[in-house]
């Protein structure tokens, strides 16, 4: 693997591939010494252009259990902001030696360009894309599902029959992209629950087997996971629903639908979560909520994609 870019073009070996390597790691992580030698000389960059806390710190984590060197490059107060171009800054990165860089920029196809530019010759991770694509996100999705299903048993596996629901803002959301590819070449069954106005207009070519606007409605078909979407305000530039008050009593999961849930389900955000419009503190804190399994296993899914990435690869050093 060279990049990884999105889940569209992810093979079911590949991603499978990815999460039995995050299973490794994942067990490795909760030995009193978590630190792993393998990327050892190596040097990931965190390059975001757009705002993240979890996602950056996330992929810090990973690269530091793996004992990558980590630069962390974010475009406030940087020469980005002085209008410095993607080309300059990954020549510069690339000048300094970075072997991966990971990516998240407010442009949907930022990381294909730099993957494809030839600025760079450093692998390239996609941590979101506009609207476009969140890859890791994803896999980390997955990994929390097959985990919950399949406990120790979850090597191997794909997604094969299980249900799930994506509820809310999906026309902004390249988490829920990124789900859907996934999810479908995993084999589950995925719904989309959303207002008309936030269901983007060519999701009858996605790889979905139902569409629904009433969350009641999608509640009755019984799915193994609901997944909540944040409402996106800062893609919105249009009134897309009559207000926050009427977006949670129709499109949010309080805890009259969250009683609702079959028995064994699991509810999921991918955070941050905006408690009160698109989940309930009591969706949010109960059992079935998997939120900070999903912040966990997100660290494990990320060593796995660098792992993947970078071991591989020589330094100058071991090559001479
Ligand atoms: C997601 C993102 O940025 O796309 N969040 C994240 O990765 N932590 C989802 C979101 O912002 O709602």
């Amino acid at each position: 693997m060279r990049h990884l870019l999105d889940t569209q073009s992810l093979s079911r070996d590949d991603a499978i591939r990815i999460l039995d390597v995050a299973e490794d790691m994942r067990d490795t992580q909760s030995r009193e010494v978590r630190k792993l030698p393998t990327l050892r000389g190596k040097t990931v960059v965190n390059l975001f252009f757009e705002d993240s806390t979890r996602t950056r710190i996330s992929f810090e984590a990973a690269a530091k259990r793996l004992s990558a060197d980590v630069i962390n490059f974010s475009a406030k107060g940087s020469s980005v902001s002085k209008g410095e171009s993607l080309q300059d800054t990954a020549q510069t990165l690339q000048a300094m030696g970075a072997d991966a860089v990971v990516i998240r920029h407010g442009a949907s196809g930022a990381p294909q360009t730099l993957a494809t530019s030839g600025w760079i010759t450093a692998g390239v991770v996609n941590a979101g894309d506009g609207t476009h694509e969140h890859p890791t996100q994803a896999l980390l999705d997955a990994f929390t599902i097959r985990k919950r299903f399949f406990g120790d048993d979850s090597r191997g596996r794909d997604l094969r029959g299980l249900r799930v629901a994506i509820v809310g803002d999906i026309l902004h959301s390249r988490v829920a992209r990124s789900n859907v590819w996934l999810l479908s070449t995993l084999g589950a069954f995925v719904t989309l629950v959303a207002p008309p106005t936030l269901l983007p207009q060519n999701f009858a070519a996605w790889p979905i087997s139902h569409a629904a606007h009433d969350l009641d409605e999608a509640i009755a078909l019984e799915p193994d996971a609901i997944m909540m979407l944040r409402i996106q305000m800062e893609r919105m530039n249009a009134a897309f629903f009559p207000s926050e008050r009427e977006y949670s009593r129709r499109w949010g999961l309080d805890a009259a639908r969250l009683a609702r849930l079959p028995e064994g389900s699991i509810v999921m955000h991918p955070g941050p979560m905006n408690r009160g419009l698109e989940i309930s503190a009591d969706a949010a804190d109960s059992p079935r909520s998997t939120v900070l399994e999903q912040v966990a296993n997100g660290v494990s899914v990320r060593m796995a994609v660098l792992y993947l990435l970078l071991a591989g690869t020589n330094t100058e050093e071991e090559a001479e």
